[in-house]
């Protein structure tokens, strides 16, 4: 059976596509690579699209007739965080500094990008759980933390460890 993941490139994306395949289905990825990564797409076909463009998804649909669609691509929560936000939470949650400097805007670079979840809540019930900044982050650096302390042996340049999707 066939299920078509949106974002299927992407991080929670392609992670899902390895547990569905694991479950006997055939993950199709929809995804336009934005952000995601053709490598990490390894248990079932890559379509590279937009979930925006109507005839793409079309032609995607027509061709493999999925029983069913997990949509990972582009959803937010409505508002947003700058970044010194986010560093801020993170040195308050974990109690370290967190080194940076500061850059010229990079050409092209938006003000300001904030998902809208709006229509996604209106005929979907939507709602993320959890919308608190600290909580967020609270939950990824304990989820990292139990990561790390599991890793059976550390690597031996921890700076050249990079995200695997295998
Ligand atoms: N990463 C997390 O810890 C986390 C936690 C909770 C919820 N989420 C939610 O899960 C979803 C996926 O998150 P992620 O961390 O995997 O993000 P990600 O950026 O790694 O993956 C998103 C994927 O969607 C693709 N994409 C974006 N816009 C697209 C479009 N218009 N058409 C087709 N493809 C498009 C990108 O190329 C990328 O591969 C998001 O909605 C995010 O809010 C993520």
């Amino acid at each position: 059976m066939k299920v078509l993941v949106t974002g299927g490139a992407g991080y929670i994306g392609s992670h899902t596509c390895k547990a569905l395949s694991r479950a006997g289905y055939l993950p199709v990825a929809y995804d336009n690579l934005l952000r995601g990564h053709a490598w990490a797409v390894k248990w079932g076909p890559l379509e590279r699209g937009d979930v925006r463009d109507r005839a793409r998804l079309g032609d995607a649909f027509r061709q493999y007739k999925p029983a069913a669609v997990l949509h990972l691509a582009d959803l937010g929560m409505g508002r947003g965080f700058s970044v010194r936000d986010v560093i801020a939470a993170a040195e308050r949650v974990t109690g370290r500094k967190v080194p940076f400097s500061i850059s010229p805007r990079r050409r092209g670079d938006p003000a300001a990008l904030v998902g809208d979840a709006t229509r996604a809540g209106e005929e979907l019930g939507w709602r993320p759980e959890v919308t608190d900044l600290d909580e967020i982050i609270r939950t990824a650096w304990v989820w990292h933390e139990r990561e790390r302390q599991l890793a059976p042996v550390e690597a031996p340049n921890h700076s050249e460890r990079k995200t695997q999707v295998d």
